[in-house]
């Protein structure tokens, strides 16, 4: 009996809930890719991970960067799309600098839409894959957006309707698109967050170890499939 393990590349993942996600995955058995925007990071993260990690730089707003790491780590089974920037906490939406919030859409939105279009095609070819999008409370309608965050807030809710749209196109055919709010946890964006990262790391592993037969275009929660 051949065992394939899945491949799961995580992006952003040096430190925060990207490590803690990395380590939860090689922990449940999965080959894990380590990345993050600096390769000294990601080396250390994977390190850190003890036998199996591999690691390479991987800065999610440039296409280089994202052709060349793929092209070295080979067929990737699960994507996390983790890397993520807050730049406008405390601005308001009516004076922050729309180069500010240009930023934040450069890496949460189009980063992982980056990455995602790059590993959908081996993906499909291969009939099964995951991608899960690390999204945010501050991104959902339902729970209110967050005017103290406004670029950050608005990079979720478009994260939110790209793990929507790739759904849709991707439906029935073996990969599951699925968007995560973690909860507040502590990392250096919210060094204040009571919960550690490895609490909101097993919420991010269930939309990894969704069934086959797993809903895709959702958002979860610790408590489930929860409202946009
Ligand atoms: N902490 C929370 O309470 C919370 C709640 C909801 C959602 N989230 C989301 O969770 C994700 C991880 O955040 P975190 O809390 O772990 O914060 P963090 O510790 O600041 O980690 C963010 C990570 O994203 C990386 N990153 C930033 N720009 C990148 C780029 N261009 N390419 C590749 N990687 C890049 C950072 O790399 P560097 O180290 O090189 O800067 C860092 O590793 C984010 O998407 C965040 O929005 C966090």
């Amino acid at each position: 009996v051949t065992i394939t393990r899945r491949v799961a590349l995580v992006t952003g993942a040096g430190r925060g809930l990207g490590l803690a996600t990395s380590k939860h995955l090689h922990e449940l058995g999965y080959q894990v890719i380590v990345t993050a925007r600096d390769g000294r990071d990601a080396a250390a993260a994977a390190a850190s991970l003890g036998t199996g990690g591999r690691s390479f730089g991987l800065d999610v707003t440039s296409d280089a960067s994202v052709r060349d790491t793929l092209a070295a780590a080979g067929p990737v089974d699960i994507l996390v799309n983790n890397a993520g920037v807050l730049l406008d906490w405390g601005q308001m939406p009516s004076a922050i600098d729309l180069g500010v919030a240009g930023r934040a859409v450069a890496v949460n939105v189009f980063g992982a839409w980056r990455v995602s279009q790059a590993l959908l095609p081996g993906m499909l070819e291969r009939g099964w894959g995951r991608i899960v999008m690390v999204s945010s409370g501050t991104g959902s309608f339902s729970n209110g957006l967050f005017a103290g965050a406004p670029a950050y807030s608005l990079s979720k809710v478009a994260l939110n309707a790209l793990t929507v749209l790739l759904a849709e196109e991707t439906r029935g055919r073996g990969v599951l698109v699925n968007a995560v709010n973690p909860g507040l946890v502590r990392t250096r964006m919210r060094p204040d967050a009571t919960r550690s990262p490895e609490d909101g790391a097993h919420v991010i592993a269930r939309a990894v170890t969704l069934p086959d037969d797993g809903p895709s275009g959702v958002l979860l929660r610790s408590e489930g499939v929860a409202p946009w």
